[in-house]
């Protein structure tokens, strides 16, 4: 038996179906620039609807900081879900009370209502129970379908699953699985890139790896102080001298749990990111002084690749040079595109998150070739720091 309730596990038919989805989504001029977020619900949706529930969607946009605020209104993100859905979804411009209750009031099986805003309650952040209370007078069940909030002990992405039947949607189900697949029961060997400009930023990550991978890849702009830390001078690349001591006990963990530290062995340099500037390959030991290292070199690229070649399991996340300035994308694009050939052709699981590392992958054109890619920011980080997420923890079978 999954260790999760699932929509398999439901009645829906003629119920009031709360169902929590992220549609925390990039806009542009009022639009949807990216729906990602609102594909990855949508068979969700579907299914509810379909099976005969009412559903009532929750979600959140932007930080209002408790108050109501138009600016970040759902109402502009309707026309978006209405498209990817292909059916009617209505709105009404509140979250609980009166107008809440006649809209949900005036649904028939199969219709599909969003609310507005949680976060224009200061109790959604503060999982207050008076606002749990209110909402769960809206529903009969809850279906938490928003991985990527589930970081969040927020009202509608925990409190609810204490007042409710609860189960997880078929996305929540999607992102479980496949990160359970990659660190909680692997196919060995499993190799993690990590990539990105800053240690500090992942410093839980990478201690939390050393434990449970074979073998680490650290790029990006992190890789600098790893290297400061073996005493490779670095010219002038970003570093965070401050972290030379963490880089060395990571290193000393890593080599206590047998995880091996794969880090560049050249590098591609310039005297500035600039798109198109002049730069050369060097080997890590001859970064000349008045250069930074702004890639992995071609031999990294090629070390990297022999990993992902003895790999039955890849974890994904930070890219591997500024992959954001050309030609400083070409580490990235490679590995990116290595490890989406070694998903269709040998069977590796793939599994990244992130979004940069999602942009990434799209930008190499590896996405779509990828075993599988999480919608999620934060929470796929918390969860590679190895951390419960409140909002997965509370849908768990034996709670
Ligand atoms: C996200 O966009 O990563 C999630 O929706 C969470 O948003 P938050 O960081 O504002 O809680």
């Amino acid at each position: 038996m999954a260790a999760f309730k699932t929509l398999d596990d439901a009645e829906l038919a003629g119920k009031r179906v709360l169902c929590r989805v992220d549609l925390n989504v990039p806009m542009t001029a009022g639009a949807v620039s990216d729906d990602t977020r609102i594909r990855a619900v949508a068979p969700t949706i579907a299914e509810i609807a379909d099976k005969g529930g009412r559903v009532i969607l929750l979600a959140h946009f932007g930080r209002p900081k408790g108050q109501p605020n138009p600016d970040m209104s759902l109402e502009p993100v309707v026309a978006a879900v209405t498209e990817v859905l292909g059916r009617p979804v209505g709105f009404t411009p509140a979250t609980i009370g009166e107008t809440a209750k006649a809209a949900v009031d005036a649904m028939k099986d199969g219709e599909i209502v969003l609310l507005e805003n949680t976060r224009f309650h200061a109790g959604e952040e503060k999982n207050d129970p008076e606002l749990v209370a209110a909402i769960a007078e809206l529903g009969d069940l809850y279906v938490d379908d928003a991985f990527s909030a589930s970081h969040r002990a927020h009202a509608s992405t925990e409190g609810l699953a204490h007042r409710l039947p609860a189960y997880a949607g078929r996305a929540m189900q999607k992102e479980i699985e496949s990160l359970e697949s990659a660190l909680a029961h692997p196919e060995r060997p499993v190799v993690a890139v990590i990539g990105g400009a800053k240690v500090s930023s992942k410093i839980d990550v990478l201690e939390n790896l050393t434990g449970k991978v074979d073998a680490l890849v650290i790029g990006g702009g992190m890789a600098n102080t790893f290297l400061l830390a073996k005493g490779v001078l670095i010219g002038r690349s970003l570093a965070e001298p401050d972290l030379v001591e963490t880089a060395r006990r990571i290193m000393a963990a890593a080599d206590k749990a047998g995880c091996e530290i794969v880090l560049p062995v050249d590098a591609v340099v310039a005297v500035g990111l600039e798109p198109g500037i002049d730069s050369q390959v060097v080997d890590i030991d001859a970064v000349p002084d008045d250069q930074m290292i702004l890639d992995i070199g071609p031999k990294s690229i090629a070390t990297v690749e022999s990993w992902i070649n003895r790999a039955r399991t890849l974890v994904w996340n930070g890219p591997l040079g500024a992959f954001e300035v050309p030609p400083f994308d070409a580490a990235t694009v490679a590995v990116a595109r290595h490890a989406a050939d070694r998903t269709q052709t040998a069977g590796l699981n793939s599994v990244a998150g992130g979004g940069e590392t999602v942009a990434a992958l799209h930008h190499a054109g590896a996405a779509e070739r990828f075993g599988s890619i999480s919608t999620a920011g934060g929470a796929f980080l918390e969860w590679l720091e190895g951390k419960a997420l409140p909002g997965v923890e509370v849908l768990r079978r034996d709670r």
